[in-house]
């Protein structure tokens, strides 16, 4: 049995990849180590609470002795850190935690993985790190140079130099993804899809920033989970991989499938002031992966969008759950003003 610790298996991707490893890969033991920030959510993880080959922490990546006993109890073998703060508009409000969590959160871990003789270290990053595209520029590649342009993409990005500088520096078997704008169950609606469908449902208007015509290159969240465990698996050490869906979307022509998907028409849409330093379009080039490893998406954009939006529907409990408390004082702030 290989042991694995998860970071961040509470949230949108974590949690959908401690279900893709419970329920599709044998022989691996997944402790999960979570914060259980406004982001984190038991409810991702309740089917699996009582699965032998899963162990959930309550705690913090930062934490230095835990993450130590951590890996000696579990004699853990990998270590994938998907533990971040997350959201774009966050990090410009508050940009400390971000470098916090996600910068000195990584190095946390990668000392105790050094330290205690880890086999490999898996970063969760994103194309964020390599700034923004213009129409018709080419899509990002690994060669493609850093350039982060927001607070969230600037630690992100650190925290990938400090990786690399690990495997330099120390020899350690590291690998780094770099993924475009996932969607799909679970994610919290301070993000855009599922912020649409739980307006829509609701009648609400959508807030869409400036014109709506930046681009994001989606993808299904259970193929980025199999992509990341294919690099685990297969990666070459030192090497970083960029995992996209191939489905370039406006916002704008986001917005009108979702509003299409749900019956509902274009009179919700509102436009609201641009973010300050909004990136205009993302785009993966996938090829690497996809050729080197074998790995390629299994999810058109518009099967994935339609499981999407039946998975909300059906799941309003859990919007209503996440939607209350903390996460309307942040709504009202964000788009109301108040
Ligand atoms: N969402 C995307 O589209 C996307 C795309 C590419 C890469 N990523 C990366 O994937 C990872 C996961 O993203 P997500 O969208 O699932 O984020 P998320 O915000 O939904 O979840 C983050 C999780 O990390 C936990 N966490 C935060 N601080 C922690 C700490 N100090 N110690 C332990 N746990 C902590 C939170 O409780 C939460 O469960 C992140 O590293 C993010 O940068 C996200």
């Amino acid at each position: 049995m290989k042991s694995i610790l998860v970071t961040g298996g509470a949230g949108f991707i974590g949690a959908n990849f401690v279900s893709m490893i419970l329920t599709e890969k044998k022989g691996v033991k997944v402790v999960n180590l979570d914060a259980l920030t406004y982001a984190g959510n038991m409810e991702n993880l309740a089917k699996f609470m009582n699965d032998k080959n899963h162990v959930f922490i309550h705690g913090d990546i930062r934490n230095l002795e835990l993450v130590e006993k951590i890996i000696g109890d579990h004699k853990i073998e990998g270590i994938m850190n998907f533990a971040a703060e997350s959201h774009v508009d966050r990090s410009i409000s508050g940009p400390g935690i971000f470098i916090e969590t996600n910068v000195s959160g990584t190095l946390n871990l990668l000392q105790c993985a050094k330290k205690l003789g880890v086999k490999r270290f898996l970063q969760v990053s994103t194309d964020e790190v390599y700034g923004s595209l213009s129409t018709g520029e080419d899509k990002f590649s690994e060669n493609t140079s850093i350039k982060p342009n927001s607070p969230y993409s600037a630690s992100k990005a650190a925290a990938d130099h400090l990786v690399h500088a690990f495997h330099h520096t120390y020899g350690m078997d590291t690998v780094i993804t770099r993924c475009s704008n996932n969607y799909g169950p679970c994610q919290f609606p301070e993000k855009m899809i599922p912020l649409c469908i739980n307006n829509i449902r609701q009648g609400k208007q959508i807030p869409v920033y400036g014109d709506g015509m930046q681009v994001r290159d989606w993808i299904y969240v259970l193929d980025h989970c199999r992509a990341i465990f294919t690099v685990f698996e297969k990666g070459i050490s030192g090497e970083v991989y960029n995992i996209g869906g191939n489905s370039e979307k406006t916002n704008l022509d986001l917005v009108r499938t979702l509003l299409k998907l749900l019956g509902k028409d274009e009179s919700l849409i509102s436009f609201v002031k641009d973010r300050p330093g909004h990136d205009r379009r993302y785009a993966i080039d996938n090829s690497k992966i996809t050729n080197s490893l074998g790995w390629k998406p299994s999810m058109t954009f518009e099967q994935g969008i339609a499981s999407t939006v039946d998975w909300y529907l059906k799941n309003k409990a859990w919007l209503d759950h996440v939607t209350s408390g903390e996460y309307q004082t942040y709504y009202d702030k964000m788009y109301l003003g108040k």
